[in-house]
């Protein structure tokens, strides 16, 4: 086991995360795939850049038929991004340089070409005969929904083999894991220790709600799947204090909030707040922050100890299941002009190019997700504004090499353009040319220095790492504005956007007493005096925002 960092329970609460696929980041030996070598070189950028912790997506043997989410060996390297022993040092070099790493643990289904299922299919009586849900009709559980809609008729799927049909919930490549069974639970239980041996700091629990699946029901959020998770946190506390677990559960925060567990039954130590992002960007068009401010004031406090994971974009599609119909037409119509622009639920481009580019409104939406309560987790490419291909497959559009300097291959791989894994961007506004890290460095105003300055800022900012978050009057449906309260020493953070293209002066009640003096934190000597009514005006210029501290 690498040197673990300093020993502290609730680091993931003050963590700003960074998620970066190992294929997408640096290639080091020219084959045209990323690998944990290239990762390796690029552990000092990540530091410079702010980030506490990295989160890798799946890097396991696998068939990629699902960006590694097809798991065909839990607890190999996949050869493409190098070897054990790579990864080991990779570890070691994120943990030396104060980095926490968090890894994909993906146990709801394995890849059809899991050694498990090979066995399941040929040997129905063996070991492995009981570990996926067979079935020799496929109507069982027919309330379940469909996730992946664009490719999948059905939750079941015929094997030739075994002559019965797989339960499915994702591609039909990727069998579910019968978690009927306890031997499932042990073998989880393996690939879990021998990560957290290792020294990794924690695991995404990925598509979490649906282990468990019974007549009748939805296939999500069952008591067994709750019970489940409560052993696994169990196991981990005890063998490997510290560590943690982030719930991947896209669903209203009511039911999300059932994978914190309470107190006394802990499950998660995180949850990634999934209604929160879509309203976001309904506000950025719309100009109207009423669902934005509604699903924020509505927000469930979580359990002592633990957090929400907020985010804009990820290595998935910007899903819309958590807005209502008309809500998600609208999106739509703003955000996906072009059919091939969608994706099952949901749109398949990245941060900047649907924001149009534009500056204002990258920083609009970075300010606000670096103030919402829970940890930020930002998607490698963003902090310098990265654009997507919507000609490539599914969420591959947004799944590119990273820029690091110009030249056609983006200074992501010496090799030959053809052998890349995705060609990088090349359309004329997003191109490595133009959009690179190397030349952001050294532009003290480029996105990638902005936001390198923001970390740093809320780094000194404990109300915005972890605290509490009141909603506060504005008078405006444009402006969004509440206050952060610190849990223990720090100052209160008001925090005002607006919206809207126009500007706009707000009066705030319910801040600070009157006469008294807020300074806004990015400005020197700039207060702004609560007035004699107690209210606090603020002038927000179009597509701005202000953090005030309250002293
Ligand atoms: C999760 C992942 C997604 C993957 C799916 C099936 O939702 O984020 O990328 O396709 O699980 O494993």
């Amino acid at each position: 086991m690498t040197v673990q960092p300093a020993f502290d329970p609730e680091w993931y609460r003050k963590a700003v995360f960074y998620e970066v696929m190992v294929r997408s980041f640096k290639d080091s030996n020219g084959d045209g795939f990323g690998d944990f070598r290239g990762l390796i070189e690029k552990l000092d950028y990540l530091q410079w850049l702010g980030i506490d912790a990295v989160w890798l997506p799946p890097f396991f043997p696998s068939p990629l038929l699902d960006g590694g989410y097809d798991v065909a060996d839990y607890t190999g390297i996949n050869p493409l991004y190098g070897s054990m022993s790579d990864f080991d040092e990779f570890l070691e070099g994120a943990h030396s340089r104060g980095m926490r790493v968090v890894i994909d643990l993906v146990i709801n289904h394995t890849s059809s070409a899991h050694d498990w299922f090979q066995q399941s299919r040929s040997d129905p009586a063996g070991p492995f005969g009981d570990f996926y849900v067979w079935s020799d009709t496929n109507d069982k559980f027919d309330n379940v929904r469909i996730i992946f809609t664009d490719t999948e008729t059905s939750n079941w799927a015929w094997d030739d083999v075994r002559q019965q049909f797989y339960w499915h919930r994702f591609f039909s490549h990727q069998p579910d894991l019968n978690f009927e069974n306890p031997g499932v639970h042990e073998a989880v239980f393996d690939i879990a220790r021998f990560w957290l041996a290792k020294g990794v700091d924690g695991f995404r629990l990925d598509a979490i709600p649906y282990l468990y699946v019974s007549e009748g029901n939805s296939g999500e959020s069952e008591p067994e799947t709750h019970a489940f998770i409560q052993a696994l946190r169990a196991m981990i506390d005890r063998e490997f204090p510290g560590r943690m677990l982030v719930a991947e559960a896209n669903q209203q925060p009511r039911e999300v909030l059932e994978y914190l567990g309470t107190v006394e039954t802990p499950e998660c130590n995180m949850a990634f707040n999934f209604p929160v992002m879509p309203y976001i960007f309904y506000a950025l068009k719309s100009a109207d922050v009423t669902g934005l401010a509604a699903t924020l004031n509505d927000l469930p406090a979580v359990p002592d100890g633990s957090a929400w994971g907020v985010f804009l974009r990820n290595h998935d599609e910007l899903t819309l299941e958590m807005v209502n119909d008309s809500e998600r037409e609208q999106m739509y119509d703003w955000y996906a002009p072009e059919p091939r622009m969608k994706v099952n639920v949901g749109i398949r481009r990245r941060l900047a190019p649907l924001l149009d580019g534009r500056r204002d409104k990258l920083e609009l939406a970075n300010a606000l997700l670096l103030s919402l309560p829970g940890s930020p987790f930002l998607y490698y490419g963003d902090e310098i504004g990265m654009g997507d291909n919507i000609w490539l497959d599914d969420r591959d559009a947004s799944r590119t090499p990273m820029q690091w300097s110009a030249g056609e291959a983006g200074g992501f791989s010496q090799g030959s353009i053809d052998s890349l894994y995705l060609p990088v961007v090349s359309s004329p506004e997003y191109s490595s040319d133009v959009v690179n890290v190397e030349s952001q460095m050294t532009n003290p105003s480029s996105i990638l220095n902005w936001t390198r300055d923001m970390l740093s800022l809320r780094k000194s900012l404990f109300a915005l790492q972890t605290g509490t978050y009141r909603g506060l009057t504005t008078g405006s449906s444009s402006v969004l504005a509440f206050v952060r309260e610190p849990e223990g020493p720090g100052n209160p953070i008001v925090c005002a956007f607006n919206f809207s293209e126009s500007p706009i002066t707000v009066s705030i009640p319910g801040v600070a007493p009157a006469n008294s003096v807020l300074d806004d934190v990015r400005l020197v000597n700039s207060g702004i005096e609560v007035n004699e009514d107690g209210l606090l005006e603020v002038e927000l210029p179009p597509m701005s925002w202000h953090w005030l501290r309250v002293s």
